[in-house]
């Protein structure tokens, strides 16, 4: 049997959540602080702020920029539900963008239309074109919100994912490239009071230790999790580095042309490695039968999702997309000669 996606709790992992439990404050200890202060520097931003998930983050970011009821943010359709959910959650519209083909990453060049603020996603770990995108921000003079959930020391152009727009959030669910052991994420920018205004948001809209000025929420990260989050963010590299093997050696084994793209521009991280295949259902029936665990992300585009489909919007390529994607295990912890298993068994399916 091997998974679809496994992680072990470490004893290191477990010495640093045991002495935050038992020498600081459960909510904004030091470890928040600090973990702040780490993420800031490994991403290269000035701030990073602390809260509750990927989707606070998100969220909070749209609220932080002054996107509002009557605003419309786009974003591509193929990610997880909570990249166009943070738009409804402000009361704006979402406008669902179509993907390329080859990395499924978001294709601006068919959204030629206005909106308040684009949230691209680094989809898989593999930087967007980002070009496009700051090409985009500049005709309509929108902010961008970088959604890095799966990108966390994913490379554009020299700089790290988070740091190329206006802000970067990212999620810390378990299943992450680092995590923190339960729900987390951050959002980091060069932007002080949009730093400000998100610390704020996040603790119910303090504006002192009595006042409050904003609707706020309590979407704190906690003092255990940040503590957990510190030895993670000091793995990450090698994470991203056994990631990258993986590839490689699923690569040798299957040739590239079954892998989807990847930017040129970037060093992507591998949050998911996907194979495009017309007989991927096939595959991926070989693959469980033989106790093989595999996913498809997403197989269900945004704009086909129960909640988003009233809205109308025809996006072919993602429709054709999902058809043919499969996700096979990328986790450090898997071994070499289960990727060997896995790649004999997807040559037996093919
Ligand atoms: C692309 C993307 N955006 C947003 C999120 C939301 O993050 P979270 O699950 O931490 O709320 C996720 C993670 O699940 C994600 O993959």
């Amino acid at each position: 049997m091997i998974p679809f996606f496994d992680i072990k709790f470490t004893k290191e992992m477990e010495e640093v959540a045991l002495q935050a439990l038992y020498n600081e404050n459960f909510i904004m200890g030091e470890s928040v602080f600090k973990f702040e202060e780490e993420f800031a520097r490994y991403i290269g931003t000035k701030y990073a702020v602390s809260v509750s998930s990927g989707n606070s983050a998100l969220h909070l970011s749209l609220l932080a920029l002054g996107i509002k009821n009557g605003s419309k943010v786009l974003t591509s359709t193929n990610s997880f539900i909570a990249s166009a959910n943070c738009i409804l959650m402000v009361g704006a519209r979402p406008e669902l963008c179509d993907i390329n083909l080859e990395d499924g990453n978001i294709d601006l060049s068919k959204c030629e239309y206005g909106v308040d603020a684009v949230i691209p996603v680094h989809i898989y770990g593999n930087p967007c074109d980002y070009e496009s995108v700051i090409e985009y921000s500049q005709r309509y003079n929108i902010p961008i919100i970088e959604d890095a959930c799966q990108a966390h020391g994913a490379i554009y152009d020299d700089k790290k994912a988070g740091s190329l727009g206006d802000v970067g959030c990212f999620s810390f669910y378990s299943t992450k490239n680092m995590t923190v052991a339960g729900d987390g994420g951050m959002v980091t920018t060069n932007n002080e009071d949009v730093a400000n205004t998100i610390r704020s948001l996040r603790d119910n809209g303090r504006k002192s230790k009595v006042e409050h000025d904003k609707l706020g929420f309590t979407m704190r990260l906690n003092t255990v999790s940040a503590a957990i989050g510190r030895v993670q963010l000091k793995h990450l590299d090698e994470f991203n580095k056994r990631r990258k093997e993986i590839l490689r050696i699923y690569q040798q084994k299957l040739g590239k042309e079954l892998f989807l793209g990847e930017n040129p521009k970037g060093k992507a991280v591998y949050h998911q490695i996907v194979i495009k295949h017309k007989n991927r259902d096939k595959i991926m029936k070989h693959l469980s039968d033989n106790k093989i665990g595999t996913a498809i992300h997403y197989p269900i585009p945004i704009h086909k999702q129960p909640l988003y489909s009233k809205y109308g919007f025809v996006l072919p390529n993602a429709e054709k997309f999902v058809k043919e994607i499969l996700s096979l295990p990328s986790y450090p912890l898997l071994k070499d000669e289960e990727v060997a298993l896995i790649s004999e068994k997807i040559m037996e399916a093919i």
